[in-house]
């Protein structure tokens, strides 16, 4: 038994929620059962758009610890020896609907909320260092060629390389996606990157560029497309249930959280772009450095309310943690608190989830749904400047310089790009087995877009490496030869066998 009375949302006691108030036991209902229209009303607004893209996730909450001293670097609270902050991650697949199976073969997500004692600082990254496009303006058309095609309804393999073998940059994070990293078992065996090139500042006003790398302590684990096929047929929910048991028994999944620091001064020493979201910074050049560990350790008591109605934003910096001249970021610096307003709502950072845990003061007033009132600690205080003791803008946050030159100008972003040589890098860490999978897995990917598209991605895998395009070509002909000896099989089965198989 429990003592709680159940109440309608106004907190006045519901005396029947079993049965409807009808004229004569057979009538019709009464429009005076406010009770069942307010039922009904509700649940016809229980959901919101899903997100545009990474829609199916998993989420849990945890604790970032700095362990090493990168303070001469960055004055962030949050990254000072010691420190330690409260965290939410949520990962993802891109493409899929929010009801999507999780063990599909598709980048993962790896979004990263820190509620610092100085503002949440959200770090939106991948489980790939890199990027498909590298110029923001191809974006939405990426994501569309993911997507469902207007007229079957179904994913398009011709539009997916199509778009890739017209746009050479995508290369390398198409061949990650291939390999036996783009179907992980689930998100504790997948390593986080934030792959853009961010700023630290630190207290004396100087700025270095830097990398986040987030290292699984699990060890990496993937399913080959087979593999992942019977999953499916199992159960589609094959991450969300890893997380949540793993947490719920005390497994706490970690990682190793690293930096890779590059001197503002050697931008342009480098014959690749360390803003250009398609390239990694070679470990040789930039050595990553240990600053601590990533837990999880408490599952989400609400999913709708803690992991749904999560906003993630590039935007999200705090003093110490900027952005820097790379073209996509500077574009998702807008695209997320926009996508935020459409999904969520204008105040969606009032919600439990987004809200900082350090004392919020500004001047936006009023708006739908406004439930917290006026944010500056002062009656009189609603605009600025004002002498009632409103909050007042802190110096101390302002950035150092940062130095740019050049025409505006629509700058051709595939001129003067290498596409190939840091997949072919990649590559060569592929020993034999992992190349004879990622052949077999773009065989699968490609079967049966048309011929040209698939000669024109191949002329690419070439300029990567000659057996690339050779063991890609070997396993589509073997496919061929496979479906076509299948094909004939079926034709000279009886009809009754056929229909039983
Ligand atoms: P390194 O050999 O120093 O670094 C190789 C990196 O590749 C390691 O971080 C490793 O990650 C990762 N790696 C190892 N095996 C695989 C795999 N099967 N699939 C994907 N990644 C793998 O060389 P470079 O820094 O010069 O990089 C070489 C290539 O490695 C790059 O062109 C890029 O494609 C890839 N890479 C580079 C990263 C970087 O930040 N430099 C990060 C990730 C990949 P782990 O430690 O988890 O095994
Ligand atoms: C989600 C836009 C590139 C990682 C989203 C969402 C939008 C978006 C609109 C949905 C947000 C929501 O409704 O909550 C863009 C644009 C990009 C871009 C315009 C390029 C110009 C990237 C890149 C990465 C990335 C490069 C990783 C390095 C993510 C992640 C999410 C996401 C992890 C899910 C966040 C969550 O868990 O809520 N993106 N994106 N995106 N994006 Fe991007």
């Amino acid at each position: 038994m429990t003592d709680k009375k159940l109440t309608t949302t106004a907190g006045a006691p519901v005396a029947d929620n079993q049965n409807s108030l009808s004229a004569g036991p057979r009538g019709p209902l009464l429009m005076q059962d406010y009770q069942l229209l307010e039922k009904l009303a509700h649940q016809n607004r229980e959901r919101i758009p899903e997100r545009t893209v990474h829609a199916k996730g998993w989420g849990a909450f945890g604790t970032l610890t700095i362990t090493g001293d990168i303070s001469k670097f960055t004055k962030a609270a949050a990254l000072q020896p010691g420190a330690k902050t409260e965290m939410l991650l949520r990962c993802s697949t891109v493409a899929g609907e929010l009801g999507a199976a999780d063990a599909e073969r598709d980048v993962r997500g790896f979004a990263i909320k820190f509620y610092t004692t100085e503002g949440n600082w959200d770090l939106v990254g991948n489980n790939t260092p890199v990027f498909f496009v590298r110029d923001p303006y191809k974006f939405p058309d990426f994501i569309h060629t993911q997507k469902r095609h207007p007229k079957t309804n179904m994913r398009s393999p011709t539009a997916m390389w199509d778009f890739w073998s017209l746009s050479p940059e995508s290369l390398h994070q198409v061949t990650i996606l291939m390999s036996d990293r783009g179907l992980p078992t689930d998100i504790r065996h997948i390593n986080g990157y934030g792959s853009h090139t961010y700023s630290l500042i630190n207290a004396k006003n100087e700025r270095v560029w830097v990398k986040f790398h987030f290292k699984t302590m699990q060890g990496h684990k993937h399913w080959t497309n087979k593999e992942a096929a019977d999953i499916v047929g199992h159960t589609r929910e094959s991450t969300q249930e890893d997380l949540f048991t793993s947490i719920e028994k005390g497994d706490f999944p970690k990682w190793k959280v690293q930096v890779q620091i590059m001197p503002e001064a050697d931008v342009g020493k480098h014959w690749y772009n360390p803003f250009d979201l398609t390239k990694v910074w070679p470990h040789g050049d930039y050595p990553p450095i240990d600053i601590g560990v990533m837990e999880l350790n408490r599952n989400p008591e609400n999913y709708f309310a803690e992991i749904e109605q999560a906003a993630f934003s590039p935007s999200n910096i705090v003093p110490g943690i900027s952005f820097s001249p790379d073209k996509m970021l500077q574009a998702r610096i807008f695209s997320y608190a926009d996508a935020h307003r459409y999904r969520l709502g204008t105040h969606y950072e009032h919600l439990p989830v987004n809200a900082p845990k350090c004392p919020v003061h500004h001047y936006h007033k009023d708006g739908p749904m406004n439930f917290f009132g006026q944010q500056t600690g002062s009656t009189d205080a609603y605009y600025e400047p004002n002498s009632f003791n409103g909050p007042v803008e802190d110096k101390s946050a302002l950035e150092p310089p940062l130095a740019i030159s050049g025409d505006a100008e629509r700058y051709n972003h595939r001129d003067g790009n290498d596409d190939y040589r840091q997949v072919t890098a990649l590559f060569n860490l592929f020993d034999k087995d992992q190349k004879a999978r990622l052949f077999t897995n773009i065989a699968e990917a490609m079967w049966g877009i048309p011929d040209f598209i698939a000669e024109r991605q191949l002329a690419h895998f070439k300029k990567v490496h000659p057996e690339y395009e050779a063991g890609v070509r070997t396993a589509l002909e073997h496919m061929t030869r496979a479906k076509a000896s299948e094909a004939t099989r079926q034709q000279k089965m009886p009809q009754g066998a056929q229909a039983a198989e």
